[in-house]
């Protein structure tokens, strides 16, 4: 069930942390599309030292981001788990020269600072040798030998007791993250796509997931079971239905790489975010570290300057909803729990005023939340005893504008009151 706290967080930060980082490759995509070698590719291990990992700091970071919750990938695709799991010795302390179990320090620390703690677990294993041994919905394809051997058996034979084997393998590491690291918030599950609901065992696996917790937040990558949406990377144009939550990467990468430069300016990442709020949802930041622990300064950037900027306007963030329609406003906009004052984000800056239409209220007053400034405004248009609101122009020049996306605070006579019609033809003036 999603809880009132991830409505409310607007912000997370995700966090691709794996041995992937060693090459600077991308996440287990790498070598099941060939790009490298299984055994290259598992050659990272040697490679991952979490030398100058620090949970703290990274807690720190989080939390001056101005993020709520935090998701670490726990296990990629790949099966190498991030921590002292039992049930495999696919993991950073037997297999690497960290020897450190990442989830617990991270774990740790996130809850220490009051972030809400999240994992991420990856369904799919390609590393499993039970994992490969049905098919998607039970279907044995026209020709087999053309499936991933990583995924499916290429012969053409399903063993089901395998499979039920390897369910029984995930739901072992799944009640090791979900009980040996204290309350865990939120599991952030990947990889549905390559089974079906039937036979990933739903919903009798999400009442087993929160029988540990049953505060547990699942997100909605179980085949229609989860708890909310998880648009990735293309910003949604519709609002998505319920609860959701938009992840996206700083460049284009997961994961560290270091050759990926196509970063997203800090600008962008704000006007991302106000767009998220502003439709009712999150968004889910994500990072990639490199193998050290450290953070790459472009990402490290993007978080403080994305915070600088929550930390301004934090009253137009957090604790408020969904804000009014484009059709309203060119922009985007929040709206204060008690419904009596709108935020409008005015994302360019403005020749010479800011349009809202459709607006039933009276504004009381109208402050630049970053400078305190007030700005007037004038109505134009409007048929009262039609109750056809006018059109406000706040009027407001570049000089007001934030170096990012500015806020206008709208204070209101009464809760927020939008006309929704098409007009009509004034019969007596
Ligand atoms: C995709 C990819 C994966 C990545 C995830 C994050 O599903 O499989 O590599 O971790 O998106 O949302």
């Amino acid at each position: 069930m999603v809880q009132k706290w991830f409505e409310e967080a607007k912000l997370g930060i995700f966090i691709h942390y794996g041995i992937y980082a060693v090459n600077g490759i991308a996440e287990s995509w790498s070598f099941y599309n060939g790009r490298i070698s299984y055994e290259d590719y598992m050659k990272q291990l040697d490679g991952f030292t979490a030398s100058k990992f620090d949970a703290g700091q990274w807690a720190e970071l989080i939390e001056n981001s101005g993020a709520k919750y935090a998701v670490l990938t726990t296990k990629h695709h790949d099966g190498v788990a991030l921590w002292d799991t039992g049930f495999s010795d696919l993991n950073v302390v037997d297999k690497t020269p960290a020897k450190r179990d990442i989830v617990k320090e991270y774990a740790e620390a996130i809850t220490k600072r009051g972030i809400k703690l999240g994992l991420y677990y990856s369904l799919i294993d390609w590393s499993h040798p039970d994992y490969p041994s049905v098919y998607e919905g039970g279907r044995v394809p026209d020709d087999p030998g053309a499936a991933n051997p990583f995924s499916y058996p290429t012969d053409g034979i399903q063993d089901e007791e395998r499979w039920q084997r390897f369910l029984e393998f995930n739901n072992n590491q799944l009640r090791e993250l979900l009980t040996n690291y204290g309350k865990v918030d939120l599991m952030w599950f990947d990889g549905d796509w390559e089974r079906s609901a039937a036979q990933w065992n739903l919903p009798a696996f999400k009442t087993y997931l929160t029988s540990f917790n049953p505060e547990l937040i699942i997100n909605s990558r179980l085949q229609g079971h989860g708890d909310y949406k998880t648009p990735e990377q293309g910003l949604p144009i519709t609002r998505p239905e319920g609860p959701w939550e938009f992840c996206t990467t700083i460049n284009r990468s997961w994961g560290y790489v270091p050759t990926d430069n196509h970063y997203k300016s800090l600008n962008q990442i704000i006007r991302m975010f106000c767009d998220c709020i502003a439709m009712g949802g999150n968004m889910l930041l994500d990072i990639g570290p490199r193998e050290d622990g450290t953070i790459d300064k472009r990402q490290e950037d993007i978080l403080l300057g994305l915070g600088a900027w929550i930390r301004t306007h934090e009253e137009a963030v957090y604790g408020t909803g969904e804000g009014i329609h484009t059709r309203y406003y060119l922009g985007g906009s929040t709206v204060s729990k008690d419904r009596k004052t709108l935020y409008l984000f005015v994302y360019d800056n403005p020749k010479e005023s800011v349009c809202l239409k459709g607006l039933a209220n009276k504004i009381n007053k109208i402050t630049v939340l970053h400078s305190g400034k007030e700005l007037t405004h004038e109505i134009h248009g409007g048929v009262p005893w039609f109750n056809i609101p006018g059109t406000a122009w706040i009027h407001m020049t570049p000089e007001d504008a934030h170096e990012n996306v500015t806020v206008l605070k709208l204070e209101l006579d009464g809760e927020l009151d939008m006309y929704g019609g098409s007009g009509a033809v004034v019969t007596h003036n």
